[in-house]
């Protein structure tokens, strides 16, 4: 099982990845799924400047796409020296849909090595949920 450093480091690699030409903010993110791989993302932009993907969510439809529902802690590396760099409210609403539990942690990272870290719950108290937790639709 990957560990919370481990995790960390394959979120910098990921970040290595951005395509951004637009923002120059450079997102990696990097989530262990309950099926124990590790899924990794980056922020990709477009000319058309909101249709951009948030690094965060590449990860989550990565894992998705690959047959997992359900993931357990995700990093997510930023660019901004010793501040917090949260993931925005629609990665927010997206990681409801697939979390383990609401209380999965959300490890924030900045480049300088500081790292908070949430819980899910704590940024996203009140998601929008359509259908119970972990019905038919979740592992
Ligand atoms: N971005 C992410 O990848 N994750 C977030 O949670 C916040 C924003 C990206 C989107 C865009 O490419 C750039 O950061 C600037 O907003």
């Amino acid at each position: 099982m990957v560990t919370k450093e481990e995790l960390i480091a394959l979120g910098w690699e990921a970040r290595e990845k951005a395509y951004c030409p637009y923002s120059h903010y450079m997102v990696g993110a990097a989530l262990l799924g309950s099926n124990g791989k590790v899924y990794t993302g980056c922020n990709i932009e477009n000319a058309s400047y909101g249709l951009t993907v948030c690094a965060e969510r590449v990860a989550i439809f990565k894992m998705v796409s690959d047959g997992c529902r359900t993931f357990e802690a995700i990093a997510v590396c930023t660019g901004d020296e010793g501040k917090e760099g949260p993931p925005c409210l629609a990665c927010r609403q997206v990681m409801t849909e697939f979390c383990a539990n609401f209380d999965v942690p959300v490890y924030d990272c900045s480049p300088d090595g500081s790292m908070w870290e949430h819980k899910l719950s704590e940024l996203c108290p009140l998601p929008f949920v359509v259908f119970e937790k972990n019905a038919d639709y979740h592992d």
